[in-house]
C-alpha cells in the first residue's frame, strides 16, 4: 500500500493493491459507480453492485460536455446524496470524467478509483486531477479533486487490449528517463507483459514516483510537477494535428520523448542521444517517429498553446542526463522546428 498526501499538511489517501471483485464490494447502496461499456462486458459483475451503475461509451469523446451533463443527469436520478460515493472503475477516461463528476455534483462528493488500465494505474488515478475535455482543447475544463482511496484492479490487466498495455508502458518508461534509472534498466532486461512476475513492482514503483513528484508540487505551482510532462509538449501537440483520432496518448508521447531529447541535445541542454530514447520504445512497440509528413507550422502553433509557457518562446521538460528532467522556458520555435525538421527527415 502507498499512501499519498494531499498537500503539505492534510490528509492522505491510499493506494491499494486490490482487485476488481474487492473494489466493488465496498459499493453499497446510494454510492455509484461509473464505468465504460468495454469493462461491462469484461466484468458482468459491474452490474451486480450494490449502488446504481452509469456506463458511458468507451474512449476519449467520452470526456466530453455533452457527455458530463449527461452523467450528471444520471447521477441526480440515481439520487445520489451528498454521503454518497461515486466509484470510477476503469482506465484514464473513466477516471478523469467521474472525478470531474464527483468534484462538482453537491459541490463535491467522495470519490474512489478503481483505475483498470495500466495507464490509469501508474498515472492519472494518483494526483488528484480530474476533468474533461472542451472543442477548445484537451483536459481545458477540470479540478483537483483526490480521492477517498485508489483501488488497483490489478487482475483486470488480463483483459485490457494489448495496444492499450503498450499505450501505459510509455508512461511507465517516461518515469525511468525523468527519475529513475534503475526502472530503465529493468525494462530492458526483458520486455515486461501482462504475465511478467515484475510487472506489480513496477506499477507500484511509478506510483511512487508519480507521488514523489506530486507532493512536492500539488497544484503544479513551483515547475516540479511540470517534469511529469516530459515528451508531452510535443507529443500534445502531435495529438492535436491526428484530432485525437488514431495517434493514441502513449504513441504520442513515445514519439514526442525522442523529439525533444533530439530538442535538448541541439540546444545544448543534454548530451543523450535521441537513439538511446527511441531504443527503448522500440523494445516495446511504440512509434519513435510520426507515421506521416508533419505541418511544422501547424505543430509549433500548438506547441505556442501550450498550458507550461510562460513568457516568450517555448517551455519544455527535457531531460538533461537519464534520471534527471527540468522545466525550461523560453526555448525558440524556430530552433525547435529546424530541429525537429532535421530529426524527421
Ligand atoms: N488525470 C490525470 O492526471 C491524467 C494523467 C494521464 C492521462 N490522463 C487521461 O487518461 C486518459 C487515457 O487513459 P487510458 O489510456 O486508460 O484510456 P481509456 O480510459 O480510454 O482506456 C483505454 C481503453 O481500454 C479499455 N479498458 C480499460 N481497462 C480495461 C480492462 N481492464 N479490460 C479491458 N478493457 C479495458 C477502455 O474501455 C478503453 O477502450 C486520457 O483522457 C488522458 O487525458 C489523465
Ligand atoms: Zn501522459
Amino acid at each position: 500500500m502507498i499512501w499519498v498526501k494531499t498537500s503539505a499538511n492534510e490528509s492522505r489517501y491510499e493506494v491499494q493493491f486490490s482487485d476488481l471483485n474487492f473494489a466493488l464490494d465496498m459499493v453499497r447502496p446510494g454510492d455509484i459507480v461509473i464505468t465504460d461499456d468495454n469493462l461491462v462486458r469484461h466484468y458482468p459483475a459491474l452490474q451486480e453492485v450494490e449502488g446504481s451503475l452509469i456506463v458511458i461509451s468507451a474512449g476519449e469523446s467520452s470526456k466530453s460536455f455533452a457527455n458530463y451533463e449527461a452523467v450528471v443527469s444520471q447521477v441526480f436520478s440515481a439520487g445520489l446524496k451528498r454521503n454518497g460515493r461515486i466509484f470510477g472503475v476503469g482506465g484514464g477516461v473513466v477516471g478523469d470524467l467521474s472525478g470531474f463528476v464527483a468534484s462538482t455534483v453537491h459541490r463535491g462528493v467522495d470519490f474512489v478509483q478503481v483505475p483498470t488500465s495500466l495507464l490509469a494505474m501508474v498515472d492519472s488515478s494518483v494526483g488528484g486531477k480530474v476533468g474533461i475535455d472542451l472543442p477548445e482543447g484537451k483536459n481545458l475544463l477540470g479540478a483537483f479533486k483526490n480521492p477517498l482511496s485508489v483501488q488497483v484492479a490489478i487482475d483486470a490487466l488480463r483483459t485490457l487490449p494489448i495496444e492499450h498495455f503498450v499505450n501505459g508502458m510509455a508512461e511507465v518508461i517516461k518515469y525511468g528517463w525523468i527519475w529513475d534509472t534503475s526502472l530503465l534498466d529493468l525494462l530492458r532486461s526483458k520486455v515486461l507483459t501482462v504475465d511478467s512476475e515484475p510487472l506489480e513492482r513496477v506499477i507500484q514503483r511509478c506510483i511512487e514516483i508519480k507521488r514523489d513528484v506530486v507532493e512536492a508540487d500539488f497544484e503544479e505551482r513551483n515547475g516540479v510537477r511540470a517534469i511529469l510532462n516530459y515528451g508531452h509538449t510535443v507529443g500534445h501537440a502531435l495529438e492535436a494535428l491526428d484530432g485525437y483520432q488514431d495517434l493514441l496518448h502513449g504513441q504520442a508521447i513515445a514519439i514526442g520523448m525522442v523529439a525533444e531529447s533530439a530538442i535538448a541535445k541541439g540546444l545544448g541542454l543534454s548530451d543523450l542521444e535521441p537513439d538511446s530514447v527511441a531504443e527503448m520504445f522500440e523494445y516495446y512497440g511504440l512509434p519513435v517517429r510520426p507515421k506521416d509528413t508533419v505541418d511544422m507550422d501547424r505543430l509549433v502553433g500548438y506547441m505556442l498553446g501550450d498550458k507550461k509557457n510562460i513568457g516568450q518562446g517555448l517551455s519544455m521538460s527535457l531531460v538533461n542526463v537519464p534520471g534527471e528532467c527540468k522545466l525550461e522556458h523560453g526555448i525558440d520555435p524556430t530552433r525547435v522546428k529546424s530541429i525537429l525538421a532535421d530529426l524527421w527527415n
